[in-house]
């Protein structure tokens, strides 16, 4: 059986255990310590933004998002349809109510038309969100422009799930500056890793600082253990930390990498009744996973790809299924864009493709040959 080629695995780029070594030779194994606070400068840095705060996850970062957002029990939140599980789940955290909100075509994140919609509903029944969740999915950003305007319209908060998108730009300003709080991911399969953590982000200083002490167990300044708030234990590791700040130096070789990979891709998967997720318009992404998606006439479907790469020993995953359409969620509200949902479809149609930054092109160009042989074996 050849290697195995998976769909996106940590690549360390050499520096990261000098970080490490670091904080074991000053005995900082914690969750504070000098790579904390400096991974937290380096993605300021990065991003241009003015806060962050470095936690255990993702999840935990949207978790504190919805608190430093004011969201309770019964709240509404509007929340990307097309996403991960844990895009959603600290809504119900939260005791509150999520609405799920369709894609469009161009961008496969949250369509503005299916938001207006919603928007509209909420209206009427004089139920309004607390804030919205907007995805940017697969390593591109969400349609802002349009986004922002209607949210602003209704005076509605935006929590940026940049989990997936760190190193995308929309209008030249980068995934995660563009909502009132924003949140990356730095789990074992994103463009760059710390084995699990996340980061809260946003430009309100004042956040900053309480979300620091909510992560930490919300310690008043006091001797003993005084608490007037409710706490969390959600600051990431001082080791974790090290390996991001190494995996920092090495973001823009994985953000050139990943988009040689869709375009190798898209070249050579050109001649397929398919398409490529498209980069949408002021979007520069990441293609931190690149997708495919089969044109509704193919007598094939994302299966037969699936399976005829798993016989290669070569990792492809089904599009994140629709929020909507999981047991979980089933049963909360879902606006679509047009008469039949686009989340829907992208699922039925799409698969993402093995995008590993340690694939050499040799093993993308066999990726292709195999899919291409899938095709022409139905035709
Ligand atoms: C869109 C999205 N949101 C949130 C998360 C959660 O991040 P974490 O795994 O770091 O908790 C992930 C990935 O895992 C994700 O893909």
């Amino acid at each position: 059986m050849s290697k195995a080629i998976l769909l996106a695995s940590p690549h360390m780029g050499g520096e990261e255990i000098k970080f490490v070594n670091e904080a074991f030779e000053t005995n900082w194994i914690a969750p504070l310590g000098k790579n904390v606070d400096e991974f937290e400068k380096d993605i300021k840095k990065y991003l241009n933004i003015k806060g962050a705060v470095a936690l255990s996850s993702g999840t935990a970062a949207i978790h504190l998002g919805l608190i430093a957002l004011g969201v309770k029990e019964n709240d509404i939140v509007f929340c990307s349809d097309m996403t991960f599980s844990a895009s959603a789940n600290p809504i119900i955290y939260q005791k509150a109510i999520p609405v799920f909100i369709d894609s469009d075509y161009e961008t496969w994140n949250m369509s503005p038309i299916a938001l207006r919609k919603a928007f509209e509903d909420a209206k009427k029944n004089k139920r309004m969100p607390k804030c919205v969740i907007v995805v940017d999915l697969y390593g591109q950003s969400a349609n802002y422009n349009a986004i922002r305007a209607i949210c602003d319209e209704y005076n509605t908060p935006i929590l940026e799930d940049a989990a997936e998108a760190l190193g995308a730009t929309y209008n030249g300003k980068h995934c995660g500056t563009f909502g009132d709080i924003a949140i990356l991911s730095f789990n074992g399969n994103k463009i760059i890793t710390t084995s699990g953590g996340g980061m809260l982000l946003t430009n309100d200083v004042e956040v900053e600082k309480e979300m620091r002490f909510l992560s930490t167990q919300a310690r008043e300044p006091e001797l003993h253990y005084e608490h007037k708030k409710l706490g969390f234990n959600y600051r990431l590791s001082n080791i974790s930390a090290g390996i991001g700040r190494g995996q920092m130096l090495v973001l823009e070789e994985r953000v050139k990498r990943k988009r040689e990979i869709y375009n190798i891709y898209k070249q050579q998967l050109a001649e397929l009744p398919l398409s490529m997720m498209p980069e949408a318009e002021n979007c520069f992404s990441t293609f931190w996973l690149s997708c495919l998606l089969i044109n509704k006439e193919s007598n094939v479907c994302y299966l037969d790809i699936l399976n005829a790469l798993k016989l290669e020993n070569i990792e492809s995953r089904p599009i994140w299924k629709p929020m909507h359409m999981q047991p979980f969620f089933s049963s909360y509200e879902y606006f679509s864009h047009g008469d039949s949902s686009v989340c829907e479809d992208i699922f039925a149609r799409g698969l993402c493709l093995p995008s590993d930054t340690k694939m050499r092109d040799d093993d993308v160009y066999r990726i292709c040959e195999i899919i291409k042989k899938v095709f022409k074996g139905k035709e």
